[in-house]
């Protein structure tokens, strides 16, 4: 067995997420049952069909899942490389794609959204429900100025009006930009003036943890920092807490979309049409605004949701547990289940409101069959016991997916046995905000699943694993992924910023996307994915860019200059690790207090990024290990983080640091909440 750090030698070099490090002396095996893939969608001669010839093969998946106004002739255009043109000059409506060609196919009253607010409210949409709100939705927007290729800021709770929302925005071909909730009114003010958001929808607030908590102040607070571009702000009454109201500007939702028709055509758009813009942390302090296009990013979240969840939409209950605000909440609750017809839960709390069984009660209650949700959820369930899912009827459960990061095979195999009552198939799915859709994943029907790898490219999808040299690596050996041929849903690009794009994804590996993880390939040659490569943390399945916490904590009065690790966690994956140093006169400011410097920066991220960016822990230090030109060795910091023996400090430029960082540790410093 190699070292992943042997072909992953950077500073960066990631540290393996909790359990991976035995990765590959995991033997158990779980073929599909004789039943399950008797009936599966997806059969082993699709790997072969797909390979055959990819270009017609996503030709015909783009043909048979998705409704055109205009055919498209051309397939693939890649002769601009890396910018990809796909189905070019066929046209077509999202919108209409996941809602009115079901009402017109007869399936008006079959449920699409069953929602479930924190507080046990409960509302379900038909499809012929959602025809008529997203309709109406398109009108207000319209009728506020929105015109085809604006775009829409959108930061809202998980409520149906989000969804609508969406959906309403697709209709006229205005590109929207969901914002996370839990994302700062900094964070959100960027977003807004990144992409020209002529318009922002929003909501008074929602409900988390048992209370209301609001939004609309947000909003107001990003818009007073500037932003030229915003005409108006649609507001939807979610809590009916009290919100501040600019005349002319704030307009409520109830306003504007139950007065407006309910008789709206969709615009029809080119394939390559932008879709949707979803910002996302990369490297640098600036987050990548990812956008992708109509028809390539359709057919593929349609064709994987179906055949990675083996979506039978006359029978089955989907549940994916994402919010609206990350990518997956885009493509595997918006487009991906509509686009294929599925009836679904949306769930707007948290899963321990206001019990630990909340989750495994909303499945009891809708007679959910295929859960889809992060290992971090898995992991915390966990340690909650087994005794809170084992109160509630699970047996409706038939797939289970995971997504965001590494799952570890105990938590792996947890999950199958406690909540799918050691029947259903996992599948572990890699993909990113960038490949738009799901990539790595098993076949439920197909694939003998191995806890904790994602295992094989879906037919269609081609990736491979590189050393230092571009060289694929033999079996039994790591390095860094990348995927070689173009896919219908990879990101077209970085919003305004096609430099960056090139640079970001298209160097490290001429003529191939380099997706910042680093992988292994067993000894069948299945992928086994490590976590990133880059300066890219993984927290509880939410990417964070350890550059952008550093810019939020030098940002700070107090602070002279911060390092930021991401440090494995049990529970989250990683968490988020500080070292700062203070300027001289802070600890005057701070009173000398290391628990009110703590909280201090601790709040100022939260309040700079959002809550989810929180240091777990904020180190004061004398001084940061640096290389002779000045590069920061976080790699080092992240022994220190992670209480190991720290690692080969030969070229430091004064490699007395760490001795003394080290030391400065013994003294108590940590907290967390
Ligand atoms: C990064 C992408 C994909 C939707 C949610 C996250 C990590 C994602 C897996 C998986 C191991 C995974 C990768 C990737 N990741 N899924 N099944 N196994 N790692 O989207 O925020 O764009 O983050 O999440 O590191 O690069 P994202």
């Amino acid at each position: 067995m190699t070292e992943p750090s042997a072909a992953t030698p950077t500073d960066a070099a990631p540290a393996p997420t909790s359990g991976l490090e035995n990765l590959l002396t995991e033997a158990r095996r779980f073929p599909p049952s004789p039943e399950f893939a008797a009936q599966a969608n997806a059969t082993a001669d699709l790997y072969s069909w797909a390979n055959a010839d990819r270009t017609t093969f996503w030709a015909e998946q783009a043909r048979e899942l998705l409704t055109w106004s205009t055919p498209f002739t051309q397939t693939l255009d890649w002769s601009d490389a890396p910018f990809a043109r796909w189905f070019a000059d066929g046209r077509l409506n999202a919108a209409y794609n996941a809602v009115d060609r079901h009402v017109e196919a007869g399936h008006g009253d079959r449920v699409a959204l069953h929602f479930e607010g924190e507080g046990g409210d409960t509302r379900a949409l038909t499809y012929a429900d959602l025809q008529r709100e997203v309709s109406k939705a398109a009108n207000a927007i319209a009728a506020l100025g929105v015109r085809t290729g604006d775009r829409v800021a959108i930061y809202m709770p998980l409520i149906p009006e989000a969804v609508v929302a969406m959906l309403a925005c697709a209709r006229i071909g205005a590109p929207h930009s969901v914002v996370f909730g839990g994302f700062s009114a900094e964070a959100l003010s960027s977003r807004i003036l990144d992409a020209e958001a002529t318009l922002v929808i929003t909501a008074d607030g929602g409900f988390r943890r048992g209370s209301a908590s609001a939004l609309k102040p947000a909003v107001d607070e990003a818009l007073a920092k500037g932003a030229p571009s915003v005409q108006h702000v649609l507001v939807v009454r979610r809590t009916g807490q009290p919100v501040e109201w600019t005349e002319g500007r704030d307009v409520w939702w109830h306003d504007a979309v139950e007065a407006a028709s309910a008789q709206h055509a969709p615009v029809e758009v080119e394939a390559e049409h932008p879709l949707f813009i979803l910002y996302t942390s990369g490297t640098t302090g600036k987050p990548k605004g990812i956008f992708h296009t109509t028809g390539g990013y359709l057919a593929q979240a349609a064709y994987t949701h179906l055949n990675v969840f083996d979506l039978k939409p006359e029978t089955d209950v989907y549940w994916c547990t994402a919010d609206i605000g990350w990518v997956t909440g885009h493509t595997y609750v918006v487009y991906g289940p509509l686009v294929n017809g599925a009836t679904q839960v949306i769930y707007e709390g948290t899963p321990d409101t206001p019990h630990r069984g909340r989750w495994w009660e909303i499945v009891q209650k809708y007679g959910v069959t295929i859960l889809y949700t992060a290992p971090t959820a898995i992991r915390t369930c966990m340690k909650w016991g087994e005794e809170i899912p084992g109160q509630f009827d699970l047996s409706s459960l038939r797939v289970l997916g995971s997504v965001g990061e590494p799952i570890n095979p105990e938590a792996w195999t947890w999950y199958r046995r406690v909540i799918g009552g050691d029947r259903t198939p996992v599948v572990d799915t890699w993909w990113q905000t960038e490949t738009g859709a799901i990539m790595i994943s098993p076949l439920p029907g197909v694939t003998e699943a191995k806890p904790g790898s994602a295992q094989v490219p879906l037919p269609g999808i081609a990736a491979d694993v590189l050393d230092d040299d571009a060289k694929p690596v033999p079996n039994g050996a790591g390095g860094y992924l990348v995927l070689t041929e173009p896919w219908p849903s990879m990101l077209r690009g970085i919003w305004g910023d096609p430099e960056r794009y090139k640079d970001t994804y298209w160097s490290r590996f001429p003529g191939m996307y380099f997706a910042g993880d680093g992988a292994k390939k067993d000894e069948d040659g299945d992928i086994w994915l490590l976590g990133r490569v880059d300066d890219v943390m993984n927290v509880s399945g939410h990417r964070l860019s350890t550059t952008e916490i550093e810019s939020a904590l030098v940002s700070h009065p107090w602070v002279a200059e911060a390092a930021v690790v991401g440090a494995t966690d049990e529970t989250t994956g990683q968490a988020v690790v500080a070292f700062v140093i203070l300027r001289g006169d802070a600890t005057e400011a701070a009173g000398s207090d290391a628990a009110t410097v703590q909280q201090t920066l601790r709040d100022h991220v939260a309040r700079e990024i959002g809550p989810i960016a929180k240091p777990r822990q904020i180190l004061v230090v004398a001084e940061l290990p640096k290389t002779r030109s000045g590069k920061i060795m976080r790699r080092l910091l992240r022994d220190v983080a992670e209480h190991r023996q720290v690692g080969d400090a030969t070229t430091l430029a004064d490699s007395s640091v760490m001795d003394l960082i080290a030391a400065g540790l013994n003294k108590p410093a940590a907290s967390s909440d």
